[in-house]
């Protein structure tokens, strides 16, 4: 129970909230730094979303996270934008700074920093992306950002994959960036490709966007964006003896680049670890 009147407020806001586990990785986390901070968790309905946001600062509040589905709204009203945030057209990290509201986006260095911190010899030089939505779009941005230059784009709908192409064929000129049906997996998947999933299917325990071939090739790497339970595609990789992870790092690191910019501090110094474990005891405690 919280019974001080001196702590500064952190806001998740999303619609619907009720499940998330932003509230219990990011308090650990201001706990573990001993914070004069706590983060709570509210659902706000889009047409509310921009009263809230103005409200919060004047309650003194510190920052919010934005999730699904408020990303783009937040990033409309934000005066400052990260260079991030503002590749991304997204924003899921607000900041109440007295020249105004600031937007950053955590999402695609969040999953980077997890990914680093699995695969630390990283050496892919091509990424299948599977999906064409937000998530993808923040995966596709961090890795062009980072160096790589040629990415294969599967997915369901091509007028969605082919709006994607288009924004980073415009961000990144030159970048080989085909698009694919998702039947297309096998024949496009190879040796030393990381792979990213970055739908919804398989969230529920069911289903799998793509087929797998028989054999998983030398190298690659599936970084499943899903977490909480493994999906059928990241059981049927490691059935082929394949390498993957699923996308607890990603929210654990996304929760602490935002927290290093609402705390001032080097992300180093946020507790990432405990964050992870904290999430992983809290699914283990549910299976
Ligand atoms: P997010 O912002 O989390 O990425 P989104 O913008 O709704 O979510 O994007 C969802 C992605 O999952 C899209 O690529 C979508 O494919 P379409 O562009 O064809 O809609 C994909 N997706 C969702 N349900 C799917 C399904 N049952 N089979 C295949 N792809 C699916």
């Amino acid at each position: 129970m919280i019974s001080r009147a001196d702590l500064g407020t952190l806001w998740l806001l999303g619609h619907p909230v009720s499940h998330s586990l932003s509230p219990l990785i990011q308090n650990s986390a201001l706990r573990a730094l001993g914070a004069d901070l706590v983060y709570l968790a509210a659902d706000v309905r889009p047409e509310d979303f921009q009263a809230v946001v103005d409200a919060l600062p004047r309650l003194g509040a510190i920052g919010a996270n934005v999730t699904v589905p408020h990303k783009q709204q937040a990033f409309r009203l934000c005066r400052q934008l990260s260079p991030r945030a503002r590749a991304m057209r997204a924003v899921n990290t607000l900041h109440f700074r007295s020249d105004g509201l600031y937007g950053d986006n955590t999402d695609g260095v969040g999953w980077w920093s997890a990914l680093r911190q699995s695969k630390p010899e990283f050496h892919f030089p091509r990424a299948l992306v599977i999906g064409a939505g937000g998530a993808a779009r923040s995966i596709v941005h961090t890795l062009a950002q980072q160096g790589m230059r040629e990415f294969v784009l599967l997915n369901r709908s091509r007028s969605n994959a082919q709006a994607l192409q288009a924004e980073v064929l415009q961000d990144y000129p030159g970048i080989d960036f085909c698009l694919e049906p998702l039947e297309s997996f096998r024949g496009c998947l190879r040796a030393d490709t990381l792979v990213v999933q970055t739908t919804s299917v398989g969230l529920r325990g069911v289903g799998s966007p793509v087929e797998l071939p028989d054999r998983w090739p030398k190298g690659a790497f599936l970084s499943e964006l899903i977490y909480g339970q493994k999906t059928p595609l990241l059981q049927a990789v490691e059935a082929l003896g394949g390498e993957g992870q699923d996308g607890l790092g990603m929210l654990c690191g996304q929760a602490a680049f935002s927290l290093a910019l609402w705390l001032e501090r080097e992300p180093g110094v946020i507790p990432l670890d405990l964050m992870v474990q904290t999430a992983r005891t809290h699914f283990a405690g549910k299976a």
